[in-house]
C-alpha cells in the first residue's frame, strides 16, 4: 500500500477552490456547491465526534457527549450578516468573513467535560484550531456561556483537500437550555426585550452557572 496517499492531493484553500469573485446568488450552482462543501465538513466533524461519544460510552462507560446538533446557516442569514458587517456580497467575502456557515454544537452533562471535549478536538489529526473564545470562564454580558472554536476541517475530494471553516460551540445541557430560551426571547420574537427582563436573564444565567458548578462537584466526590 502506498504511504502518504494524501500527498498526491493538492491542498486548496476554500476561497481558491472555485472562482468566487462573482456576486452571491442564492439560486446558482456556485452557491449550492459551496454549501455542499460546508455540509461535507460538518459530516466529517460530526462523524469524528460520534466516534468519540461512542468510545467513551462503550469503553469507559461514560457519557462524555450528551448530543450533537449541526446546522448550515440559511442564505438569508448569511446575507444579513454580511450586510451588517459591511462586506461586499461576493462568495470570496462570504468565505473569508462568515465563520459560522457550518455550525456544530456539542452538548455535555458536566461543566468540566467541555474542556475535555475541547482537548479531544485539538488532537484530531488534520483539524486546525483558528480561533477560540472561552465564554465558560468569561461569560458574555448577556449571561451567555459556552466554549467556542473556529476550526478548519479537511475535506478530501478526488483531486484536492479543502480546508473548511466550522464553528463549534461546546456547552452543558443547562447552558444550552438557557441559550435556547434567551435566543427565542431576543431574536425570534419581534418584541424588544426590556432591561428588566435582560437583567432577569443574566440572573438566571448565574443560577445556571451555580447549578453546573454544584453538579460538577457532586460528580467529583
Ligand atoms: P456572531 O455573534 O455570530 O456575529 O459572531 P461573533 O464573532 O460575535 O461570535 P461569538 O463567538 O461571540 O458568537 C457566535 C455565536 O454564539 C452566535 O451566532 C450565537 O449562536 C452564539 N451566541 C453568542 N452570544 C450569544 C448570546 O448572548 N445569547 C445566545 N443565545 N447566543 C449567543
Ligand atoms: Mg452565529
Amino acid at each position: 500500500m502506498k504511504k502518504n496517499k494524501s500527498k498526491e492531493l493538492g491542498i486548496v484553500e476554500m476561497k481558491n477552490f472555485l472562482s468566487y469573485d462573482e456576486k452571491i446568488e442564492e439560486k446558482t450552482n456556485t452557491f449550492e456547491k459551496l454549501m455542499t462543501i460546508y455540509e461535507m465538513a460538518i459530516s466529517e466533524l460530526e462523524t469524528k465526534m460520534n466516534i468519540l461519544q461512542k468510545e467513551f460510552k462503550v469503553f469507559y462507560n461514560y457519557d462524555l457527549i450528551d448530543h450533537i446538533n449541526t446546522r448550515i446557516k440559511s442564505p438569508a442569514s448569511i446575507i444579513n450578516k454580511m450586510t451588517k458587517k459591511g462586506c461586499k456580497l461576493t462568495y470570496k467575502e462570504m468565505i473569508e468573513n462568515i465563520n459560522d456557515i457550518a455550525g456544530v454544537r456539542i452538548v455535555c452533562q458536566l461543566k468540566d467535560d467541555i474542556f475535555k471535549i475541547r482537548n479531544l478536538i485539538e488532537k484530531i489529526p488534520g483539524v486546525d484550531i483558528e480561533k477560540e473564545k472561552n465564554y465558560v470562564n468569561h461569560p458574555k454580558e448577556s449571561g451567555y456561556s459556552s466554549y467556542h472554536m473556529i476550526v478548519n476541517v479537511p475535506v478530501t475530494l478526488s483531486k484536492q483537500i479543502i480546508y473548511v471553516k466550522v464553528e463549534i460551540q461546546i456547552r452543558t445541557m443547562a447552558m444550552d437550555f438557557w441559550a435556547s430560551l434567551e435566543h427565542k426571547m431576543k431574536y425570534k420574537t419581534d418584541k424588544k426585550v426590556d432591561k428588566k427582563k435582560s437583567k432577569e436573564l443574566v440572573n438566571y444565567a448565574k443560577i445556571v452557572n451555580k447549578l453546573d458548578n454544584k453538579i460538577m462537584l457532586m460528580n467529583d466526590s
